[in-house]
């Protein structure tokens, strides 16, 4: 088991390769020669085989010397399909990609998915040299301590290798296939007729992940866009990708028809408390007190104890909060003793608990004050606030009320920003949800990303511009003005200049 995820080792079924070969047929015709790269038992090239013939050279390459033999004797009678054992990173690809006269080579089939983590972790040596994969990440990537994806560098080399005319048709991560072609656009190595035809890889490799197919072209003239299918049967895509302004775009056509909202946000968002140590800050209301995360019946002063709203209250819109959070800091850093002094029964829960707490694994708490936490601030005590999830698909703004008599707080996997009482909360929220602005925020949001939506999202929605659309700039002015009032720095400056410097930046 081990050795098969080493190599990233699951064979294309035939079915789900005779589509891919059906779909290049489709799109480019018959190439002229083809290449299998990591071919295992070389499932891509027999359909390939069967639908070409034999007037064109297959060549199938694999590290697995067990596969190389089965695949031997599998096309023992075919002339034109050879196997070769070979290490894809020690291979100079170059030499073996040409170009056949007047058609195209063709380089497809499925590399190993996995990422280097993976491969430290079972200490293998599948890797290419220690190179400087993808320069940004250079120095990590010498010390070895990138996390890269096989399938990435894999690709981005073959990519590299091909002569103009070629065509890659891999499958792989829509993520991998994403990374490789931000590497193709920010570095202009010319790639036209770049697709992802997405297939269902629970259902053909028994793995939850998304999943496509990518096809792309060498060429002269780039195209710095890619277009995606619901799946290979479908002629017509569903939405286009691609680069604008430097930056990359989830939905190019959507962003188009809502790209008046793309400015600054006036308020600021932010994300909810970080404590990293749920079993011990998380409470759950009880009788008599509450019980934490390991189920220890805990009696505590209410002083530091607020309640909590967790991603999937917010996500799903229950709003009445179930759980409590201890809150042992109003500001980052701030002197944690107090808590020691006003609430002793708290500190010594605390204290009683210090070997999760004192041991977080996160460097942002070592040389801080004892049990501190992040994502606090004076906006964290807002009455009202409104927030979202960062982790659903479905984008919905909610209103949070406070609970009792104090601020409801939310985890850090949520994001919201704070208002002084409930009209200026549900003036936004309202705004927030309507159509064009969850049109527009999806078409920033890839959402196969492990925290789809984040604060870099959500400040770019211009909540001036809204509301203007939704003829209700009047009423926002007012909340406008005063926006940054609960953030404790007062007005600072009138949204409207903040967004003419920031056009004049953006050039448009
Ligand atoms: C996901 S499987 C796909 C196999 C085959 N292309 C198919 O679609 O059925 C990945 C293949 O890559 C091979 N592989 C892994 N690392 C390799 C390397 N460094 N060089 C060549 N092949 C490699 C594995 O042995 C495995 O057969």
């Amino acid at each position: 088991m081990t050795i098969r995820k080493e190599y990233g080792d699951f064979q294309t079924p035939v079915n789900l390769a005779n589509d891919v070969i059906s779909l290049i047929t489709a799109r480019f015709g018959v190439p002229g020669a083809v290449v299998e790269p990591t071919c295992g038992l070389g499932n891509f090239l027999e359909p390939a085989h069967n639908a070409w013939g034999n007037d064109i050279a297959y060549h199938g390459y694999e590290i697995n010397p067990d596969y190389c033999d089965s695949a031997k004797r599998r096309f023992k009678d075919v002339g034109s399909i050879k196997i070769e054992q070979r290490d894809f990173f020690s291979t100079e690809w170059q030499k073996l990609l040409g170009q056949p006269i007047d058609r195209f080579t063709l380089v497809v089939g499925n590399p190993p998915w996995v990422t280097s983590a993976t491969l430290g972790s079972l200490d293998s040596s599948n890797l290419p040299e220690k190179s400087n994969f993808q320069g940004l990440r250079g120095f990590d990537a010498k010390t070895g301590k990138a996390n890269f994806d096989i399938a990435e560098w894999m690709i981005i080399r073959l990519v590299e290798a091909l002569p103009a005319g070629g065509v890659l048709a891999f499958l792989c991560k829509t993520a991998t296939a994403r990374r490789a072609l931000v590497y193709f656009w920010q570095e202009e190595i010319t790639v036209s007729d770049e697709s992802l035809y997405r297939f269902d890889s629970k259902k053909f490799f028994d793995v939850s992940v998304d999943a496509c197919l990518l096809i792309l072209r060498k060429t002269v003239k780039p195209a710095t866009y890619a277009s995606v299918y619901d799946s290979m049967h479908d002629p017509v895509p569903v939405s286009r990708f691609g680069m604008q302004n430097g930056e990359l775009i989830a939905n190019l056509d959507d962003y188009q028809l809502y790209r008046d909202l793309d400015g600054l946000s006036n308020y600021k968002w932010r994300s909810g408390v970080k404590h990293d140590a749920a079993q011990v800050m998380e409470l759950t209301p009880c009788k008599g007190g509450y019980t934490n995360g390991m189920g220890e019946f805990v009696q505590i002063e209410d002083d530091f104890v607020y309640p909590l709203l967790k991603s999937s209250d917010v996500g799903n819109a229950r709003l009445i909060p179930r759980k409590s959070v201890i809150i042992t800091q109003s500001t980052v850093g701030e002197d944690t003793s107090r808590v020691r002094t006003l609430a002793p029964r708290t500190w010594a829960y605390l204290e009683a608990h210090a070997g999760f707490l004192d041991f977080r694994k996160s460097s942002i708490y070592r040389k801080r004050p004892r049990f501190s936490i992040f994502g606090i601030g004076e906006y964290s005590f807002a009455p009202w606030k409104v927030a979202i999830s960062g982790l659903y698909k479905e984008l919905r703004f909610v209103v949070m009320a406070p609970f009792g008599d104090k601020p409801t707080m939310v985890d850090d996997t949520c994001y919201f920003f704070p208002c002084a009482d409930e009209e200026e909360a549900r003036f936004w929220a309202g705004l927030l949800n309507k159509e064009d602005c969850i049109r527009f925020l999806h078409s920033l949001v890839f959402f196969d990303a492990k925290r789809p939506v984040n604060v870099d999202v959500l400040r770019r929605v211009d909540f001036a511009e809204l509301a203007r659309r939704h003829g209700v700039f009047e009423q926002a002015l007012q909340y406008l003005r005063s926006a940054g009032a609960l953030e404790g720095r007062k007005q600072q400056m009138l949204v409207f200049e903040e967004k003419e410097e920031y056009r004049k930046k953006d050039n448009r």
